[in-house]
């Protein structure tokens, strides 16, 4: 088992080259490189990239034009960011939509004026940038995405996201991704000498458009963000300055930031929330009020006790709760917060991890922690009152942190950022169309029953080490999990009522009443990074279905051409499991988290989510 979906890559980022050198290394391959099926593959890119050259200016302006061509949604006509309210926010997305009808993913990816662009932005104070991991998946991406639309809301700024990210893999030969989408290596673009051991193919990533990963003009109905690309043209710069790697850089992109330097974002002593509140203060004529106070210097040392014996700064509540117990406070939640504050401490609000990680970052599950008042710090109260028109946050403040890099001092913020996880930050409305066609799909193998999905992470230290054996055993688990969809099904529709996920604007998914239950010789769905032929043989022979084996070429041109690019395609197959009747996944994986924040907007009760 791997701990992440991005184990091909350094999950901890290696200090020696970060930030990555620059300029950019110009090393070139060494001479090993050149056997001769390597060589074959260099000339074969060496073509690609001419084809490229000539697509591109072709047709890749495209992508780029700022003339709209066609309707673009109602313009934002509330303000955007600054500390941010419950309510007011866009509605759910209805991901249930039709297969067909939709404009094509060119047409959707065309990019606002430049005059609405900056009325947006004059309705901030500024811009917020971050330094972009940009050699991290994309699910990565997302989390430090939704992590930034919330530190640029809170701070009252336009966010600056990358224009572009790098997908990894192609489904068919790299020529066949090459005539559509720019190649690059890796290795140049981010200007990291790691990958370029490997395998040429692997070296090789594919430079997609920002707007086809994420639905901008969705985002921007509720949330201020440009491109790097719109921020360069904003300011009279060329687009074409932007770094490969997506980092911000003061020289580049002449302007002197303001940098929130890394070390102080939550350097230990620091508990890093939205806003601080205001300390406790007595209130002669509340009864409780007047406990809390008479008990604040037992509470301190209880608390502070726990804190020092677990050596945590930040307890789970249903451990300061049982302390509490001995101050004859009962689950009264209120009161308790009363008491922790008068002594000296803050609750919190965040979100569950899984298995003891912070690696899924779903927002499905809030939780409340709680912190020594002392130590909690508000990027409000820190960085708000700062007036430079850009301010940075420098490097990366993503591997092991809660959700947006950040807890909570209010439920109001938290859902906030609920909200801007599952229903403003969404995919491509194609993507979830060509989910919607898998499940008739699936459906149409199983007699019209609902159908169970799960992910199976394979990697490719399992591809090269492969053993007949260990897919057997990682099957056999998978399909053991699943066996469980009809007795959990049955208790659902038998015993406790089904309920959603804890998130707003929650509804239940009508099929939770009316879908048929899913039967254990039922053939099942899964995503699987595994491109081995024998192996995935292997799969279907276990009753395995695989998204390769459900699409027709009809179901493929609801997306077109950009599922040829196979982390395009893993996207779709989040949408895909989100609308299984059952899920098994990971919790040491990212794919798992985007699939259970879909689960959770799609309204199926927790049970028939496994992620362990
Ligand atoms: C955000 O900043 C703009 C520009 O300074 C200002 O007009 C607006 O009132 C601010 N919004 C909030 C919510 O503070």
């Amino acid at each position: 088992m791997v701990l992440s979906d991005e184990a091909e890559e350094p999950l901890v980022l290696p200090t020696t080259s970060y930030p990555p050198s620059s300029p950019r290394s110009k090393r070139r391959p060494t001479t090993n490189w050149f056997t001769t099926s390597r060589r074959r593959i260099v000339i074969y890119i060496g073509g690609a990239a001419l084809v490229i050259f000539i697509l591109h200016q072709a047709f890749g302006r495209r992508w780029t034009t700022s003339d709209p061509a066609w309707g673009m949604p109602p313009g934002p006509e509330s303000a955007y960011g600054g500390p941010v309210v419950a309510g007011n926010q866009a509605n759910p997305t209805d991901d249930c939509r039709p297969a067909l009808g939709y404009p094509t993913i060119q047409e959707v990816t065309e990019t606002w004026p430049l005059d609405r662009l900056q009325h947006m932005v004059d309705e901030t104070k500024g811009y917020y940038a971050r330094d972009y991991s940009l050699w991290l998946g994309w699910n990565n991406i997302r989390y430090i995405i939704e992590a930034g639309l919330l530190q640029a809301g809170l701070l009252n700024r336009t966010l600056i996201v990358p224009s572009f990210v790098y997908a990894r893999q192609c489904e068919f030969g790299l020529d066949v991704c090459a005539a559509f989408v720019e190649m690059v290596n890796r290795g140049d673009a981010i200007g990291w000498d790691e990958w370029r051991q490997w395998p040429i193919e692997k070296q090789m990533g594919w430079k997609i458009p920002i707007g086809m990963m994420i639905d901008l003009n969705h985002l921007r109905e509720t949330h201020a963000v440009v491109t790097m690309a719109e921020y360069l043209r904003l300011r009279g710069l060329s687009p074409d300055l932007e770094k490969g790697n997506g980092q911000w850089s003061d020289d580049t992109y002449k302007l002197h930031s303001r940098a929130i330097p890394n070390n102080r974002w939550d350097p230990s002593g620091v508990v890093r929330v939205e806003q601080q509140r205001s300390p406790f203060v007595l209130d002669e004529s509340n009864p409780d009020s007047l406990a809390a106070f008479e008990a604040r210097d037992r509470v301190k040392e209880k608390i502070e006790e726990m804190m020092q014996g677990h050596s945590q700064n930040v307890l789970d509540w249903e451990f300061v709760q049982q302390a509490i117990r001995s101050f004859g406070l009962d689950d009264d939640d209120i009161k308790i917060e009363l008491f922790l504050r008068a002594g000296g401490f803050e609750v919190l609000h965040t979100y569950q991890g899984a298995r003891g990680f912070d690696l899924i970052k779903s927002v499905v599950t809030p939780i409340k922690q709680v912190a020594r008042m002392s130590e909690v710090h508000g990027i409000i109260d820190d960085f708000g009152s700062w007036t430079d028109e850009v301010v940075h946050l420098e490097g990366e403040v993503h591997l092991y942190r809660k959700p947006g890099n950040l807890r909570f001092t209010s439920v109001a913020n938290l859902q906030f950022f609920t909200r801007t996880v599952l229903y403003n930050l969404r995919s491509l409305p194609e993507v979830s169309a060509l989910a919607d066609r898998v499940d008739q799909r699936m459906k149409e193998r199983t007699d019209g029953r609902m159908w169970s999905a799960a992910h199976v992470r394979r990697g490719d230290f399992v591809t090269y080490g492969w053993t007949e054996n260990s897919l057997e055993k990682h099957i056999e688990i998978v399909k053991k999990k699943l066996s469980r969809a009809p007795s959990v099904w049955n208790d659902i529709r038998n015993g406790q009522q089904a309920h959603t996920f804890d998130i707003p604007d929650a509804h239940l998914n009508p099929a939770m009443f009316e879908g048929q239950i899913p039967q254990n010789d039922d053939p099942f769905y899964i995503a699987t990074d595994e491109r081995d032929p024998a192996a995935l043989d292997y799969i279907r022979s276990q009753g395995g279905v695989l998204i390769m084996d459900l699409l027709k070429p009809e179901d493929r041109n609801i997306v077109g051409w950009p599922l040829l690019i196979t982390d395009i395609l893993a996207l779709a197959e989040q949408h895909v499991m989100a609308r299984a009747a059952f899920f098994n996944g990971y919790a040491a994986s990212s794919v798992a988290g985007g699939v259970l924040n879909l689960r959770a907007v799609n309204g199926w009760d927790p049970r028939t989510t496994n992620v362990e």
